[in-house]
């Protein structure tokens, strides 16, 4: 039979318990965070106070002011943005840099060739039953640009929003890719998979500054 102490030690730890979860459920600290997941128990490094204290001295904005450059624009939601299409020119140099911020960004879910089986792609499909969904796909290959410019921004279902991440032409890029025909899609893919992961961040970032 328990005792009254134990009984109580037992209620202590419950409490202990509860206050750590509710801790967990706290929205993410909008510093810190992109608010992508609606509970938010590690938060990303990029937003840490410690890692911040790395970066050079910046002044801070005059009070009353607001940012004219340098935001992002929400993305609105899909039945908003089915109309839209890019308005960058797309060619092989879109393509290759889709490709890359698809290896650094998506592959690990939709797998390395969009095939939608990535390594943490198949954790969803043991958990919770839902897989990344294969570029080439009808699912995917229904939507208008617009429509996966939304997604891919905003975020959909279990896939995390890219729109506080990557620029807009950053992932007008990726929708190039998917828009692709799939032969055009393996050949970018296969080109940058082929590189080591030093050689794919520089190119990554020449094809941004040559793009102006
Ligand atoms: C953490 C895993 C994960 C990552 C990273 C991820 N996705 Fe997804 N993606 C998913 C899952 C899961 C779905 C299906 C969601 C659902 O059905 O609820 C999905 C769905 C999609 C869809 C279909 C959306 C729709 O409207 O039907 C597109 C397009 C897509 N992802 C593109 C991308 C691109 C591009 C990237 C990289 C910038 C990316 N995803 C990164 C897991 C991921």
């Amino acid at each position: 039979m328990q005792s009254i102490w134990s009984k109580r030690a037992t209620l202590a730890a419950a409490f202990v318990l509860l206050a750590v979860v509710a801790a967990a459920c706290k929205p993410g600290d909008p510093a810190r965070s992109t608010g992508a997941y609606p509970i938010d128990i590690f938060q990303e490094m990029h937003y840490n106070q410690s890692f911040k204290a790395g970066e050079p001295p910046r002044l801070l904005p005059p009070e009353d002011s607001y940012p004219i450059s340098g935001g992002f624009i929400r993305v609105g939601s899909k039945a908003e943005s089915a109309g839209l299409t890019s308005p960058h020119p797309v060619n092989a140099q879109t393509l290759t840099r889709g490709a890359l911020l698809y290896r650094q960004n998506c592959s690990m879910c939709h797998g390395l060739t969009a095939g939608g089986d990535g390594t943490v792609g198949a954790k969803f499909e043991a958990y919770i039953g839902i897989s990344p969904p294969a570029f080439d796909s009808a699912r995917v290959q229904d939507l208008t640009p617009g429509e996966a410019y939304s997604s891919v921004g905003a975020g959909f279902g279990f896939m995390p929003a890219f729109e506080g991440l990557l620029s807009e032409e950053d992932r007008w890029a990726l929708i190039a890719l998917i828009e692709a025909a799939t032969a055009e899609r393996s050949a970018a893919l296969d080109a940058i998979n082929g590189l080591d992961e030093p050689e794919r961040t520089l190119r990554l970032l020449e094809l941004r500054e040559s793009s102006g």
